[in-house]
């Protein structure tokens, strides 16, 4: 039995996505961070007062979204993002969990690093949290014993020093051993390589996406995926970007293997360079219309299993925008500096905009509000074997978010809470933002205003 000093939250009126995809219009009850109850008239059959109570006039309640693939910048790179801003970020946008990537300094590659990321993000982080262990050529023993990680990440390409793992020998020396998750940036390094050269001295942003062509993300997922075979290892494809690879999964896809796709692949597209010049440049790159469309298709399919941001925050001056509070593109061209793309560095941030971005997508027709949620919470917990997570039933972790699907607000650079600063949808005019964000049973965001003493804790995986 719970005690009577156990915390109790009532959500009432709410448009509660169910675990079968359905809506009921319901109270949800939860206690000491759990969701206990789910029905109509809760409120009058429970004979308690809540100790907070939220209106949620009718608004959706979806599971809080699970972003499994983010760069939060600490230790070490803390001019770009910190743990407390990424997560507000992340509170802000209905992200109550994040995974994050090892390529912060020092790397995080061995239990002592991981523990030091745990112990920062259990004193700062806002929402809950897991580390990825990074493999290198030589942390083999870390990467079987580090705990509690959701699985290791290999960086086949877009890296440099330690991090980067691009020889077949070695890749296949780290499938073969052990069998926990391992997550794959797939990009073919070496041919990258070969097309920088090919291509040096072009500044036109757009040249990023040529060098690193869709040919240098296929032929890596085909050797994650040949080693992935050759030892049934847990494979999972990162931020999926072409064609081209979801026809080779769609074609070829062991019941062992998941991918996901981030929401700039799916809405972004060359095109956008000309307006976003380097904000746009990213690993993988950004692709083509067509490959947004083989994504989309994939992903509606099942071939690709979720959604991760990626959200990878660089300052505007480090992206080659000089004046920092450039609003239009149009103003910011006279301030511009064209670097050559392998000067740049790439990626941009996405977890404030990700779930209205999706939403948006769904209300103008092109997936369901339930699928979003399944892609962006349900699915994930379940690939990474997240305990407790991803689902609105009783005995559930109380991690939720209510969405507004009925009104319409714009990305303001003023409004986001990313330290970067900036985003690639400024000015995309969005439905389904978060009302409410609610993490373990605490509201740590509502409209607008954040709870200081919310904090996440680490997350468990029994994958
Ligand atoms: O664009 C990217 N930026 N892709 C990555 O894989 C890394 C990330 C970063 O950390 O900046």
């Amino acid at each position: 039995m719970l005690s009577s000093a156990t915390p109790t939250l009532l959500i009432r009126n709410a448009r509660v996505l169910l675990p079968d995809g359905q809506f009921q219009s319901a109270d949800v009850w939860i206690e000491g961070g759990l969701i206990s109850q789910i029905g109509p008239d809760i409120a009058l059959e429970i004979d308690r007062v809540a100790d907070t109570v939220i209106e949620a006039n009718n608004m959706t309640l979806l599971p809080g979204v699970i972003d499994p693939q983010v760069h939060f910048r600490e230790p070490g790179l803390e001019h770009k993002e910190d743990l407390t801003t990424a997560s507000r970020a992340c509170a802000r946008g209905g992200v109550t969990s994040f995974l994050e990537m090892p390529n912060t300094k020092p790397l995080t590659i061995n239990q002592e690093a991981l523990n030091d990321k745990l112990t920062r993000a259990a004193q700062k982080s806002y929402v809950n949290f897991g580390f990825f262990i990074g493999a290198t050529a030589e942390n083999s023993p870390d990467l079987q014993t580090a705990t509690p990680t959701p699985g290791i990440k290999i960086f086949m390409g877009s890296m440099h020093g330690d991090l980067l793992v691009d020889q077949e020998a070695t890749l296949d020396r780290i499938f073969s051993t052990g069998t926990r998750l391992i997550a794959v940036h797939a990009e073919d390094q070496a041919r990258i390589a070969e097309r920088r050269i090919e291509f040096a001295g072009i500044t036109d942003p757009a040249i990023h996406s040529v060098i690193q062509d869709n040919q240098a993300a296929l032929n890596a997922t085909q050797l994650a995926l040949k080693l992935s075979k050759k030892y049934q290892r847990r494979l999972h494809i990162l931020h999926l970007s072409t064609a081209e690879e979801a026809d080779l999964l769609r074609q070829d896809k062991p019941a062992w293997v998941t991918a996901e796709v981030t929401p700039q692949h799916l809405l972004l597209n060359t095109s956008f360079y000309e307006k976003l010049g380097s904000l746009l440049q990213m690993n993988p790159p950004i692709r083509s219309a067509h490959d947004n469309e083989v994504l989309w298709q994939a992903l509606r399919d099942g071939v690709i299993d979720f959604i991760a941001t990626d959200h990878a925050p660089h300052t505007l001056a480090e992206k080659g925008r000089a004046n920092p509070t450039d609003q239009a593109d149009e103003e910011a061209s006279s301030t511009t500096v064209f670097l050559e793309p392998a000067k740049v560095p790439s990626g941009m941030p996405g977890v404030e905009t990700s779930l209205p971005l999706m939403l948006t997508q769904a209300v103008n027709g092109r997936c369901t509000v339930a699928q979003v949620s399944n892609w962006m919470s349900t699915a994930v917990a379940k690939a990474y074997g997240i305990v407790g997570k991803g689902t609105i039933a009783p005995g559930y972790d109380a991690d939720l978010v209510l969405v507004d699907l009925d009104t319409y607000h714009p990305v303001l650079r003023e409004e986001l809470q990313t330290k970067c600063g900036w985003s690639p949808f400024e000015g995309w005019n969005l439905t389904g933002w978060p009302a409410v964000t609610i993490v373990d049973g605490q509201v740590v965001y509502d409209r607008g205003q954040f709870n200081q003493d919310v904090r996440g804790r680490a997350l468990t995986f029994n994958a």
